[in-house]
């Protein structure tokens, strides 16, 4: 029996070397070991021993007798992020992150930008980088758009000023769409904020320049992607049609 290594701690998702050979190849881990223990098998170029070696299947070249691994089939996966649930792939501190909702955890997925712990709503997972990059890159202006509820009621002073842009420590914000859903209880408001940016907090950031605090914060559409019926904690695959209005130039 081999003791059991953990990962180390980071964002990345890793496996090791040997459950990546065999599935990759279809054998059993046990075939895989043995590929590994002769020598055939390179890890960026150097040959690696160790099947319990950490690989990320994006960034390590993994080779198997000179030929490199077949890229995986792109994955487009879409979640209904709870609150309480972090955006990272391990927790040094065990708490629950979104790889664990996901229905095959096996599978090699990363996520597309961050939401807060306390943040809940859309969420893409891929194994495509170039998707992932371009999604993030604020060039490409994919509006993502956030049901917030604030601390107290704001005027529609407050709210031009998220519209044009809020100075904040790291810059002004671009302009943003607003729109009022409605007062809650005379003494919050709820709104709708639609931004193309994806600054740490940014959204909390922009309600606290406005002297309140975000009670409720849920991100309900990437684009042109709402919710719908997908259910919190849930995922569905993107459709194809999707992956294409995400990424086509804006
Ligand atoms: N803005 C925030 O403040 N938090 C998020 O999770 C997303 C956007």
């Amino acid at each position: 029996m081999n003791p059991v290594r953990r990962p180390p701690p980071g964002d990345r998702p890793l496996k090791t070397l040997e459950r990546v050979l065999s599935k990759a190849g279809a054998g059993s881990r046990t075939e895989a070991r043995k590929w590994i223990a002769k020598g055939r098998v390179k890890v960026n170029g150097r040959v690696v021993t160790d099947p319990d070696e950490w690989v990320d299947l994006e960034r390590d070249k993994i080779a198997m007798d000179g030929k490199p691994l077949a890229k995986e089939t792109p994955a487009y996966v879409l979640l209904y992020k709870p609150t309480g649930y972090l955006t990272t792939y391990r927790d040094p501190a065990g708490r629950p992150t979104v790889f664990d909702l996901l229905p095959d955890r096996e599978r090699y997925l990363f996520t597309v930008g961050r939401l807060d712990l306390d943040t809940s709503g859309l969420l893409i997972l891929t194994n495509d980088t170039a998707f992932a990059e371009r999604l993030n890159n604020p060039d490409y202006k994919v509006p993502k758009t956030y049901l917030v509820k604030a601390s107290k009621v704001l005027d529609d002073e407050a709210l031009e000023r998220l519209r044009r842009g809020i100075e904040l420590e790291d810059g002004p914000t671009r302009p943003a769409k607003v729109e009022r859903l409605r007062e809650a209880g005379g003494t919050k408001t709820v709104f709708e904020i639609t931004i193309t940016e994806g600054r740490n907090r940014q959204v909390r950031r922009m309600v606290e320049a406005l002297d309140a605090i975000v009670l409720k914060l849920v991100r309900v559409a990437i684009g042109p992607i709402r919710i719908g019926d997908l259910q919190m904690g849930k995922t569905r695959e993107l459709t194809k049609d999707e992956v294409n209005t995400l990424t086509k130039g804006r």
